[in-house]
């Protein structure tokens, strides 16, 4: 057995790191298929330190005038090993925080691990892999306080039109080659930084958006290759971005078009260089900088798309020995808190063809990218000097074959409202390729106009850019349609994390909003890891919050949370039940540390609002809980299906959202040791099921209103006592009738439906409605143009059209939860609530309708996890594999221990396996890490079909 995969902080080599004590996580890889029971018995890390001891250097700040690099003598040698953790005993393999003191800020260090099996046998070492310390706070190593350089005058702004962008340069001299350097950098907008001529890192959209009033993170970048003895040049072009540009709904709620934060963007860098002659040079954002805004970028922003005009392009603006005469002093200013980037940068991680090009009208040429996608396009052109290419964006097309861009919400009465999504190119002659730098658009369809010529179809490429968390696994089935619809979903997710897990990606709103991701939570985290991502936007949840303890309903909230969209419940939940999610998934207790405070107070607001433990609407506070958002009460025009009563009643879904999280809060505080806290909140929740039962469930388990949604959440929720399960089961089932078996369920209700289907033995309904080709339902979306999510249903329904273009995006992923219903039940792979952190799985696929095989793998934090499932001559093939440190419960369906095989051998004989009481889905097996084939006999798995079908 051998560690792999080292992390920090869930990242590889992270550069700008700002826990104190780095936690550090390895995977385990077992090499002997034929092994079984592989676990970690004992580690031993030693990290070493990789820069030259700070403690043993001069200070290095306030050397010669201000701005110029100065230097310090070091004495310390690089390599001295900084932590032995000694052997552990101990099965730990994640999350293990690194015991070196005083960790040096900027300070680079390489750890390595071993690792002891079960038996004792030690493993080789690890390959090292780094990290580096960020930014300190104040003192050496930290920004000067006023470094945050930019323009001198507002003189560019208007609040109509984006500013163009402020090039940014500054010289420097290293005396001697670099040993090793680093740069860390932010702004108050975007930036892309640039050394001697090239752009440093891949990053994109930096700094990303946080809550700009309160915190801004910063970059880190190894740029060792890229200074050089003698003269350099460090530089940056900025962007308005989230800080400057516009923000979603700031015009319908606010009537502000931009600068929400601020109206100047800025630039923020440290670059420290470790030289080869022991010295060390220090190059910061300060007033010797200086700056143009006379340079290319002529306007961007993130909602109406970028401007660029080649003519005005700076031969060697961002190079040494460049003639800046003519270029202005930036001026500085102090900045907010700066924080290292805890997660994964944005990227552009794929590039894609069009299928397609059109023309439909002369000189409108019209791409198809064959995918709804979220980022940017790179065009290569030939035109004369001042020519305006204009490319355009939009999801889908109108009957002629025009982009349909009325779900971007532009208004004829207010030109600058909405999302415009258009690039403009004027081209400086000759050959030149253009792509944008501080804009983003969700589109499939581009239309390019101003061209001279036709386009040549290879003229134009799709760059798809998100953040870039790992994809966790891969999943297949034997139905293609069902591979499209997780295809879709992944699609879906890539288009919406930005940064912050956004709704949707093309109209003016692109916000984080909480309650999207709570109901996607658990699919996201089954495609990707999400561990990193959603760790950080909880954080800009919890700056969100207001001192009454109401959550707001996305994050960040650049609007006054006091007076607006905030304490919705479903939404406002996100701050419990997020954190717990990410606790389950990746055994994360420092989530729960961070979560629980602010997890609390908005539980005790919720029972200061509700005394009598029913949530109820109460006006001002909280006007307008959205409850199961865009269940089929919203349908609008669809024949043959009831116009209202398939929305649960709000005070229920609100009070079932009550008692869940209070639940989940004394669950947390049973893992954090908080022993009052888990009996005060337990009890609480047991008192608001009590009120929840009295209030709406009979005694036949009726629940009021009698819609599908009721009974999903009661029972997804264990709201309902034993004795009522079965029969709310039943007659949730019987609330599809009226729906002619469609689902009636908004964003919220659709997952936790298809989850208690299948929990009481409703397989094939629940099949039924995912194969389900009428509107609603998934596949119509596919069938119908959809290759993501959409938001509603019923975005466009054949006979009718489009939805209310208001509020009509093809590209949200809230209805794709159903993702998660697809790797549970046909993948089978079930995180155990009750053993976090891949401590154990429960292994239960579902087979349903005419599925004959799935293949599922799902990265754990220990490896990778893999289920393969065959109905071959009706006999049931298993075959799994189950990572070390880990073990599994695997339900075998419709089987009795005595009809199943494992690797031809009766179970009694194979290694590693456990019979446990049957269950009533099938044979119930306990089994220790290792790879398996089960094989179930023909006759007791037609059996169980016949029973639960
Ligand atoms: C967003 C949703 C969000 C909702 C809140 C919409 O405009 O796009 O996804 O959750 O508002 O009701």
């Amino acid at each position: 057995m051998q560690p792999a995969r080292l992390r920090c902080e869930y990242l590889t080599d992270p550069v700008g790191v700002d826990a104190r004590s780095p936690r550090l996580s390895w995977e385990l890889v077992e090499s002997d298929p034929s092994h079984r029971g592989a676990a970690q018995s004992a580690y031993r890390i030693t990290v070493r330190r990789l820069d030259r001891d700070a403690q043993a250097q001069r200070p290095t700040t306030g050397a010669g005038k201000q701005g110029a690099p100065h230097a310090a003598r070091s004495t310390a040698a690089p390599g001295a090993i900084v932590w032995d953790s000694g052997k552990v005993s101990s099965p730990q393999c994640a999350h293990v925080a690194c015991g070196g003191k005083d960790l040096a800020p900027c300070g680079a260090y390489a750890w390595r691990v071993r690792v002891w099996d079960e038996s004792g046998a030690p493993s080789e070492w690890s390959p090292e892999a780094r990290w580096t310390m960020g930014l300190a706070q104040e003192g050496p190593r930290s920004l000067p306080r006023f470094c945050w350089a930019g323009p001198r005058l507002s003189e560019t702004w208007n609040e109509l039109e984006s500013a163009p962008s402020p090039y940014l340069r500054k010289s420097f001299t290293l005396t001697a080659p670099a040993r090793r350097a680093v740069l860390f950098a932010s702004a108050l907008g975007l930036y892309e930084a640039r050394l001697n001529g090239s752009r440093v890192g891949d990053a994109l959209l930096t700094p990303e958006w946080t809550d700009y009033r309160i915190k801004v993170q910063y970059q880190g970048y190894d740029v060792t290759g890229m200074v050089r003895e003698g003269e350099n040049a460090i530089a940056a072009v900025l962007g308005p971005g989230w800080y400057a540009g516009q923000l979603g709904m700031g015009h319908h709620f606010l009537g502000i078009t931009r600068g929400f934060y601020g109206r100047i963007p800025r630039f923020a860098a440290y670059l420290l260089v470790e030289l080869a002659d022991g010295t060390e040079t220090v190059v910061t954002t300060d007033a010797s900088w200086s700056y143009t805004t006379d340079g290319p970028i002529r306007g961007a922003d993130i909602l109406d798309g970028e401007t660029y005009d080649a003519r005005r392009e700076i031969d060697g603006w961002d190079q040494p020995g460049f003639d800046d005469t003519g270029w202005k002093q930036v001026s500085v200013v102090t900045g907010p808190r700066m924080v290292a980037q805890a997660a994964e940068p944005i990227r552009i991680t794929q590039d894609i063809a069009p299928v397609s090009m059109t023309q439909p009208a002369p000189g409108t040429w019209v791409f198809d990218m064959g995918q709804n996608m979220v980022g940017w396009v790179r065009l290569a052109v030939q035109g004369l000097a001042g020519t305006d290419v204009r490319i355009r964006h939009a999801e889908v097309l109108t009957d002629d074959g025009m982009l349909y861009r009325d779900n971007l919400r532009l208004e004829a009465a207010r030109p600058h409202a909405g999302a415009r999504q258009e690039d403009h190119f004027i081209c400086g002659g000759g050959e030149s390729v253009f792509e944008p730098h501080f804009t983003y658009h969700g589109f499939r369809y581009v239309e390019v106009t101003g061209l001279e010529r036709a386009p040549a179809s290879w003229s134009l490429v799709g760059r798809v850019l998100h953040s870039d968390a790992p994809e966790a696994g891969s999943f297949e089935c034997g139905n293609p349609v069902l591979n499209r619809l997780m295809a879709a979903i992944q699609w879906t997710q890539r288009g919406n994390m930005l940064g912050i897990p956004t709704d949707c990606p093309q109209r003016d709103e692109r916000l984080g909003w909480a309650g999207d991701i709570t109901a996607f939570g658990q699919t996201a985290i089954f495609n990707r890891d999400m561990a990193a991502f959603l760790a950080r936007w909880l954080r800009d949840l919890r700056d969100a919050q207001t001192a009454d303890g109401r959550v707001p309903d996305f994050a960040p909230h650049p609007y006054d949370s006091d007076m607006r969209f905030s304490g919705n419940p479903g939404w406002a939940d996100a701050a419990v039940l997020v954190p717990w999610r990410l606790y389950q998934a990746y055994g994360d207790t420092r989530v729960l540390e961070e979560a629980f405070d602010s997890a609390r107070r908005w539980v005790e607001f919720s029972l200061r609002q509700n005394p009598d433990l029913i949530w109820r609407d109460h006006g001002t506070c909280t006007p307008l809980y959205y409850g199961d958002w865009l269940n089929a009460d919203t349908f609008v025009d669809i024949p043959g299906l009831p116009r209202k009563g398939g929305e649960v009643p709000k005070e229920i879904y609100a009070t079932a959202f009550f008692a869940l999280s209070t639940q989940t809060l004394a669950r947390m505080a049973g893992v954090l040791g908080r022993t009052q806290d888990e009996a005060t909140y337990g009890a609480l929740a047991r008192r608001i099921r009590a009120a929840f039962m009295r209030a709406f469930v009979t005694k036949d388990g009726r629940i009021k209103g009698d819609t599908q949604a009721g009974y999903a959440l009661a029972l997804n929720f264990d709201l309902l006592p034993v004795g009522l399960r079965r029969k709310a089961a039943a007659r949730m089932v019987a609330a599809l009738k009226p729906y002619k078996g469609a689902p009636s369920t908004g964003i919220v209700s659709t997952v936790p439906l298809m989850k208690e289907l299948v929990r009481w033995g409703y397989v094939e309904e629940a099949y039924r409605l995912l194969n389900r080709r009428e509107m609603p339902s998934w596949i119509y979306m596919l069938e119908h143009g959809g290759t993501t999510m959409w938001e509603r249903w019923d975005g466009w329904v054949e006979g009718r059209g489009f939805q209310n273009p208001r509020m009509n995006s093809f590209n949200h992923y809230a209805i794709g939860s159903v993702g998660e219903w697809m790797w549970r039940v046909i993948g089978g792979i079930n995180p155990d609530d009750a053993a976090p952190g891949a401590e154990s799985f429960i292994i239960a696929p579902r087979p349903g309708d005419a599925l004959s095989w799935a293949k599922a793998t799902h990265r754990t934090m220990h490896g990778p996890l893999s289920v393969e499932w065959r109905l071959e001559d009706g006999s049931f093939a298993l075959r799994i594999t189950i990572p070390p440190n880990t073990s599994a419960t695997v339900i075998i369906p419709g089987a009795t221990a005595s009809d199943v095989t494992e690797a031809g051998l009766p179970l009694a004989r194979s290694p590693g396996v456990k019979v446990l009481p049957r269950r009533p889905e099938g044979c119930a097996l306990r089994v220790e890490a290792g790879l398996y084939s089960f094989v179930a006999s023909p006759r007791s798995f037609a059996a169980t079909r016949r029973r639960t079908g």
